[in-house]
């Protein structure tokens, strides 16, 4: 099967054929022979084929809550938005914090979710529960909480140095989140990670809020990563008042804002995630915290590549290289070339249109953005050379999506590549 258009690759966009083996992976890129076998072609002025996004955080929801979003209606989400690898949070009900638990995550994922997908770990009650998660979770999701269970947190700690398995921080110090979650208690956060770890762990801190944050965990730690999410870039607090906009951390002031989009604009901050954190939307007028984020990010991403803010490579960057590099399968993901997956997203570059929230696959129909004029549409999304979303429909109707830690085990991540 070939896939056919101008593809982004590490030389640039070029028009290409895309040979795609029987198991979903890139056996030949070629410029010429093109004749025979194509499949599907992307030739409209405006279109190009870029590696499928990653998005290393969301909440597929699904167990007790899977009327707010299930791994079927998520991973639809996903690939609508030219996402073709997820990666789950585990602070469902009941909580992903046993490996009972995380199997049968893991069974559900596979059963509903269209796109590949990771599992996080919350950590457990038992500590007889941290041996081995690593089979089926791709890392370790810490929460505020957790910071009061000493015991366990550092056999899993010292477990995760040791195996090398990602540690994912919500940071915010619980002792200064009260009922306001300020800055503060982000920098505490951030300054006690950065100073307190084992020494071989490479901590992650997601959903960081403000430029500070990086600054402190570039100052005091080494070899630390972040993410922030479009909502801290784009959306202050002063500027709304209804209870709709509640997330954790909060939106912070216009000034917080403005210096994290600097940093983020200087390249300091190298991923990007939702934090697709689906509810009703009655739930949103309540007050409580999240956005759904997967059919508005990659959008938004090209809204400021057509505005000349980033280029088009800090896009793929930030949002499918660098998250494919934090799970450890950037040796298939993550960028079009020979022996990867053809896990690939069709996006007119320049298409302008308004956010609509009404036709999102998400459950949670509503959104921060909604009315927004962005530029960039996805067009199609193939998981391992299966198109699962075209001209905005949804083709496959269960479950394709394999775990990572599955997909690693059988193509191991070699070196020297
Ligand atoms: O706003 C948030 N929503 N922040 C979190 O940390 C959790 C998330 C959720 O699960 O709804
Ligand atoms: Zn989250």
């Amino acid at each position: 099967m070939i896939i056919e258009g101008k593809a982004f690759t590490r030389s640039g966009i070029q028009h290409l054929c895309i040979k795609v083996s029987e198991d979903g992976l890139i056996e030949k890129l070629s410029k010429v022979d093109c004749r025979d076998d194509i499949k599907y072609s992307f030739l409209d002025k405006g279109l190009v084929i870029l590696p499928a996004m990653i998005d290393i955080h969301v909440h597929m929801r699904d167990f007790k809550l899977s009327y707010k979003e299930d791994f079927y209606t998520g991973s639809a989400a996903a690939a609508a938005g030219g996402v073709g690898v997820i990666a789950d949070m585990p602070n469902t009900v009941p909580r992903v914090n046993s490996i009972k638990i995380l199997r049968m995550r893991d069974e559900t994922a596979s059963r509903k979710s269209i796109v590949d997908y990771g599992l996080y770990y919350g950590v457990p009650d038992n500590e007889d529960d941290v041996n081995g998660y690593e089979e089926y979770a791709v890392g370790l999701k810490i929460y505020p909480e957790d910071l009061h269970r000493r015991e366990v947190l550092d056999k899993i700690l010292q477990y995760n140095s040791l195996k090398e398995i990602l540690t994912v921080y919500h940071p915010e110090d619980p002792s200064l989140i009260g009922d306001a979650h300020p800055l503060k208690a982000e920098l505490k956060a951030a300054y006690d990670i950065a100073r307190g770890s084992p020494e071989d762990l490479k901590p992650h801190l997601t959903h960081i809020s403000s430029g500070s944050t990086y600054r402190i965990v570039s100052r005091y730690g080494r070899g630390y990563t972040v993410d922030t999410c479009p909502h801290y870039l784009f959306l202050y607090r002063d500027c709304y008042n209804s209870r709709y906009y509640n997330v954790t951390p909060p939106l912070r002031s216009r000034w917080v804002m403005l210096d994290l989009f600097k940093t983020f604009l200087d390249g300091y901050i190298k991923i990007i995630s939702t934090d697709h954190a689906p509810h009703t939307y009655e739930e949103k007028l309540d007050g409580i915290n999240g956005f759904p984020g997967l059919e508005t990010a990659l959008p938004l991403l090209l809204t400021l590549f057509n505005k000349g803010l980033i280029r088009l490579s800090d896009v793929i960057s930030l949002y499918s290289r660098n998250p494919a590099r934090l799970l450890g399968i950037d040796h298939l993901y993550g960028s079009i070339d020979e022996g990867m997956y053809a896990s690939l997203t069709i996006v007119d570059l320049f298409s302008e249109y308004k956010v609509d929230s009404s036709g999102f696959y998400s459950k949670a129909k509503h959104s921060p953005f909604d009315g927004w004029r962005v530029f960039g549409r996805v067009i199609a999304t193939f998981i391992r050379g299966k198109p699962v979303y075209m001209d905005n429909e949804i083709l496959i109707k269960k479950g394709i999506g394999l775990n990572i830690k599955r997909i690693i085990r059988e193509f191991p991540y070699i070196q020297d590549k």
